[in-house]
């Protein structure tokens, strides 16, 4: 039977033994939680705050949000002309549940099938999975929130069977990028009040040309979106050869944080009262972070392995120590030229959110983290 949104939660949907399975059990567990869809999260509430945006505008948005997270290599990749040798496709970054399927690794995955049904305009939003490093804006799952618009056939007549450097030097082509960043700048304003914007060139394997959007916030440049006009191959594959458009994809965890002050990533998947209490559906709020416990730091450092991942390095010590390894960065490294072997030392930083930590047991976790590494990467740990 078809997934529906009840049964993403359930672990056994990611967690196999196929060899090319590398989903850990406290990544399983966070599927299937919807935030984007939980009106009085700040993840849902932004995300209503977008769509009543884009609402407003003269065409109707369809709304998806509660597509399977688990989506082929197909839909993933081959759809959006992202070439198989793609760091992206690399088990180091993305979470594969077998050879052929894996956990989004953005909602870009949707697209192919949401514009082969027939869609010309839709918004989807979904929680995405991505291995990564570990730090206050940095967690291996997050939310994003895609936008797709087809133009009529009419307005896009003269650029008919137009490929390659014909088509992205159309005027048509320029009337799609024109719309697409007004769209956005009006989006950023109805999120933000009047803000400083910046448009850079950027590069998508599925847009052509393909832009990001910085915005200012308090004095510094942060990227909140990839864009562009969607590859004419993109939309050949998808049974759309006749149709023209842009499409974008924004974090939503970014703007939340930025639009509700909230300070570090995780919080938005704490259970704690505390969090939860202070924000209203419909309302953007200031957080008031009900208290900041002391971080507890510890130092490891080993003789690197030549096959080493950092990633999986980081990923031993969420699956040791959970959610409260808040911060992991490379203090030192160095070679020894005789031995041709490097080292590198880490520091790691425990807090939890919700309670102050006791040496003991970071003591203890930091004792299992020591033995994972030793026996999974076989090294010694120095
Ligand atoms: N999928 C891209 C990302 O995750 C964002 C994007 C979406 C870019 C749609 C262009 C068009 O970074």
């Amino acid at each position: 039977p078809p997934a529906s949104a009840e049964t993403y939660a359930d672990p056994s949907r990611y967690l196999n033994d196929h060899p090319s399975n590398n989903v850990p059990p406290h990544i399983a567990a966070l599927v299937g939680r919807g935030l984007h869809t939980r009106p009085d999260h700040p993840i849902g509430i932004v995300r209503a705050k977008i769509q009543e945006y884009f609402a407003t505008l003269p065409h109707e948005y369809v709304v998806y949000d509660a597509e399977d997270p688990i989506v082929t290599t197909t839909q993933c990749f081959d759809d959006l002309r992202i070439p198989p040798d793609h760091p992206g496709r690399s088990p180091s970054d993305t979470y594969y549940v077998n050879d052929e399927t894996l956990l989004r690794t953005h909602t870009s995955a949707h697209q192919s099938e949401h514009l082969r049904s027939g869609a010309d305009c839709f918004l989807c939003a979904g929680d995405v999975y991505r291995r990564d490093e570990i730090d206050s804006s940095h967690y291996p799952a997050f939310h994003q929130l895609e936008g797709v618009r087809l133009f009529p056939e009419e307005e896009m007549a003269g650029a008919d069977g137009l490929k390659g450097e014909e088509w992205t030097s159309s005027d048509e082509c320029a009337t799609i990028s024109v719309d697409l960043k007004n769209t956005l700048e009006g989006l950023m304003d109805h999120l933000f009040g009047e803000t400083e914007k910046k448009w850079s060139e950027d590069y998508f394997p599925f847009t052509t040309p393909s832009f990001e959007l910085e915005i200012k916030y308090e004095g510094e440049w942060l990227e909140v979106l990839g864009c562009g006009v969607i590859h004419e191959e993109v939309l050949q594959m998808a049974d759309r050869p006749d149709r023209r458009g842009w499409a974008f994809g924004l974090g939503l965890e970014r703007l939340a944080m930025i639009l509700f002050e909230i300070p570090d990533i995780r919080l938005f998947w704490t259970d704690d009262e505390r969090f939860h209490s202070q924000f209203k559906e419909g309302q953007i709020t200031k957080f008031k972070p009900y208290s900041k416990f002391p971080p507890v730091y510890k130092d490891i450092a080993f003789w690197i392995p030549e096959d080493f991942v950092e990633n999986d390095f980081f990923e031993m010590a969420r699956g040791v120590a959970g959610d409260i390894v808040e911060r992991m960065e490379l203090i030192d490294e160095f070679t020894n030229p005789k031995k041709g072997k490097t080292s590198k030392c880490y520091r790691i930083t425990y807090r939890s959110m919700d309670r102050s930590l006791t040496n003991e047991e970071i003591d203890a976790l930091q004792d299992s983290l020591r033995e994972k590494v030793e026996v999974d990467l076989g090294v010694e740990v120095r």
